[in-house]
């Protein structure tokens, strides 16, 4: 008999690449690889990697670094390094000189070659497959999903945006559309399984979904229209979003749509008029918080998250009291708050007026602060109230019931059945968690 074999994929960053590596299991899992969660055991370890910012990079070094010791003791190993970091320009040339023992360095725009490079490997030296251009969708990839709630469909690759301080447009390419048939195939392939509460829809700015195809027809909202039309029982949630975008004719579909998921993710990154054109985000505040105003008017219930950074070149004590005015306008449910990390080859890398790391920190501090005291407000408020729910386990696999808009509220005990649809009174709050018992 054929001694099994093993694959082992860590992901970095964000739900794309968390979906690419599903695209990356189902390669090799056609290989006749088995997944492990032990390094040590693996045959192939593949790291999936993220540039965002400079933290993850750093992080993601360490950790090629660490698979030296594997490599000694089993020279069959074969390591594996792609995704956005690879897809930097010098960076595979650097990955060489720094970690010789990597087998291969393969770039965002062709990770459908991985499958060929290990099926025809034959113990190779390091070899780099990074193309500089970005190439045709390939369709039919097999996806082993790791979620069994949630599943991820692409529905576009790469961005146009080009904000001054990100590296995605660099590393993922200009933006293309996957063709409405083939997501509707794919949507309609996960409804028959049955399982999905949730298919998320993931685009770096899926607002601008079917505009490359330039038929003055093809946009989001009909996209999304032809997905409700899918039978089953499932929300359709997407990100991300981009507020320049975000049509009104896009809130009145979610609006107008029990499929449509009401939690909804909008980054404004800033609350200043004058950080947000250095930042190239081509909006105002006040179009932002006039966005905020129609959505909490028309989707009821809506869950508004967001992201933010703070310490952006230039930004002065005034610019980011503005980003805290915005948060206590917006009421978000929740934030994702980041220090503004310089990206080579990015305009604001060259932005002469950098903020010192210490008032980075001690904004981002407050920042969370406050959004901290925003949401015990709003969440005390729910105290009493009973909420149509769905039992879930959390993370950390605590039962909890999830609301319709996405809020987790942690149950006592243990007598539950994940999917159960079931009526939560809210009881309490600890820490900025709801607690609540089935009514
Ligand atoms: N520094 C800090 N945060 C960044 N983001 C993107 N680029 C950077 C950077 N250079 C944040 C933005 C984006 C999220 C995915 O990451 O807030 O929305
Ligand atoms: Fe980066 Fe801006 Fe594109 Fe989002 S929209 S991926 S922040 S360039």
């Amino acid at each position: 008999m054929e001694k099994k074999k093993f694959y082992y994929i860590e992901t970095f960053g964000c739900q794309m690449n968390v979906h690419d590596s599903e695209k990356i299991a189902g390669m090799l899992i056609d290989l006749g690889y088995c997944e492990t969660a032990q390094k040590e055991r693996a045959d192939i370890i593949v790291f999936n990697t993220c540039c965002i910012r400079e933290t993850a990079e750093l992080k993601i070094m360490a950790k090629i670094g660490d698979l030296k010791a594997l490599k000694k003791k089993n020279k069959e190993l074969i390591i594996v390094v792609c995704g956005c970091m690879t897809q930097q320009q010098g960076m595979a040339d650097l990955l060489k000189k720094r970690f010789p023992f990597v087998n291969l360095v393969i770039g965002t725009h062709n990770l459908d070659l991985l499958e060929e490079y290990v099926k025809s490997y034959t113990g190779s030296k390091f070899k780099s497959i990074v193309l500089e251009k970005e190439q045709e969708i390939t369709e039919n990839t097999k996806i082993y999903r790791t979620n069994h709630k949630n599943a991820f469909v692409n529905i576009m690759y790469g961005c146009n945006n080009f904000c001054t301080y990100c590296i995605v447009p660099y590393v993922r390419g200009r933006e293309r559309s996957r063709k409405v048939e083939d997501i509707v195939r794919e949507v309609e392939e996960l409804a028959k399984e049955n399982k999905y509460s949730q298919i998320t829809l993931l685009g770096q700015n899926v607002n601008s979904y079917g505009l490359d195809f330039k038929d003055n027809k093809t946009n989001f909202v009909y996209l999304l229209d032809k997905l409700c039309k899918i039978k089953g029982d499932f929300k359709i949630s997407f990100m991300s979003s981009h507020p320049k975008d975000f049509s009104n004719e896009l809130i009145d579909f979610i609006a107008s749509h029990e499929k449509m998921s009401r939690a909804i993710h909008l980054p404004v990154q800033s609350g200043s008029d004058e950080v947000l054109k250095r930042m190239n985000r081509r909006y105002t505040s006040s179009h932002y918080k006039s966005l905020v105003d129609e959505i909490y008017k028309k989707i009821k219930g809506v869950s508004l998250t967001t992201d933010i950074i703070v310490g952006f070149p230039g930004e002065s004590e005034k610019d980011f009291n503005d980003t805290c005015d915005l948060l206590r306008y917006c009421k978000f449910s929740s934030i994702f708050g980041f220090v503004y990390s310089k990206r080579n080859g990015t305009p604001a890398a060259t932005f002469s007026d950098q903020v010192p790391y210490k008032v980075k920190k001690e904004r981002i501090t407050k920042l969370f602060d406050l959004q901290h005291e925003i949401q015990r407000i709003e969440l005390s408020s729910l105290i009493g109230k009973t909420l149509e729910c769905t039992i879930e386990r959390d993370e950390k696999g605590r039962f909890i019931a999830k609301t319709f808009n996405n809020k987790s509220i942690k149950l006592n005990g243990e007598n539950y059945t994940i999917g159960d649809k079931k009526s939560v009174l809210v009881k309490e709050i600890n820490k900025n968690e709801l607690i609540g018992e089935i009514a």
